[in-house]
């Protein structure tokens, strides 16, 4: 009945039939995947365009320390880059905060954490679409796939899933163990704004969708993006949508 560890034809989304795992017990690095999304699910509440041959994939995750679970959606984008990074040397894979996985300016792959602090054990879904076989069109910004980044070379779901989830529950195992600083030092390197970018954000709170930029400084003690702005005041970011200052 249950769909654990298994690769489904269709479902809406896999961020809820992981949660529905979650919720009957299904333990930390259970995982569900589907080859259609129905409802694919984006962060801010936007769609996820779900064309066969990507990958929709969603993980449980339960970190006992609740200190770390802010790190979770950048420890996955990191966990993934590094092993994109391995697979495909050529490609310039970067991760761009809080959690998409860019490439040549693109986006290649997002990622959605779903938080349930108060279940028994608390967990955290992680979904993760990567663009594998397709670019979905028609999104506010420019996407890119695996496939057309390798001159065309298919390259589907299956060539990657296993070893996608391996790689992020071992990232997520090293956080457990020695804390963020792995994380701080790959999304240094792999950063695609790394500091000093000059960037603009719409405040994701606020009801006046009013603009603000300013120059990225690097990441807060919870994994946050500190920026200084032309006022040389430094606010913290945790979910907002960043894009180069002058695009
Ligand atoms: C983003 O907006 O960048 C995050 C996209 C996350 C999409 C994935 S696909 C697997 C999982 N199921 C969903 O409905 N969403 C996530």
């Amino acid at each position: 009945m249950y769909a654990a560890n298994q690769v489904l034809d269709q479902c809406d989304s896999t961020n809820t039939v992981a949660k529905e795992l979650a919720e009957a017990g299904f333990p930390h690095g259970t995982w569900v995947s589907s080859r259609v999304q129905n409802l694919g699910r984006g962060r801010l509440g936007r769609e996820w365009k779900s064309l066969e041959g990507n990958l929709f994939l969603s993980l449980i995750a339960t970190v006992e320390k609740k200190t770390l679970w802010s790190w979770i959606p950048l420890t996955t984008a990191v966990g993934t880059v590094r092993l994109l990074r391995r697979l495909y040397p050529d490609l310039d894979i970067r991760v761009k905060w809080p959690n998409d996985i860019w490439l040549r300016s693109a986006k290649l792959g997002g990622i959605l954490c779903e938080a349930s602090p108060f279940s028994t054990p608390p967990y955290i879904i992680i979904g993760l679409g990567l663009n594998c076989a397709h670019s979905p069109e028609g999104l506010d910004q420019e996407a890119i796939d695996l496939t057309q980044a390798q001159g065309g070379r298919l390259i589907t779901a299956d060539h990657v899933r296993e070893k996608v989830i391996s790689s992020i529950l071992d990232e997520i195992d090293r956080l457990e163990l020695n804390g963020p600083q792995t994380i701080i030092e790959s999304y240094a390197s792999w950063a695609a704004y790394p500091a000093g970018t000059e960037v603009k954000w719409t405040a994701s709170q606020s009801s006046n969708q009013e603009e603000y930029s300013g120059t990225i400084q690097g990441l807060g003690p919870s994994g946050e993006l500190q920026v200084t702005t032309s006022q040389n005041e430094t606010v913290s970011l945790f979910a907002e949508d960043i894009k180069i200052k002058n695009c």
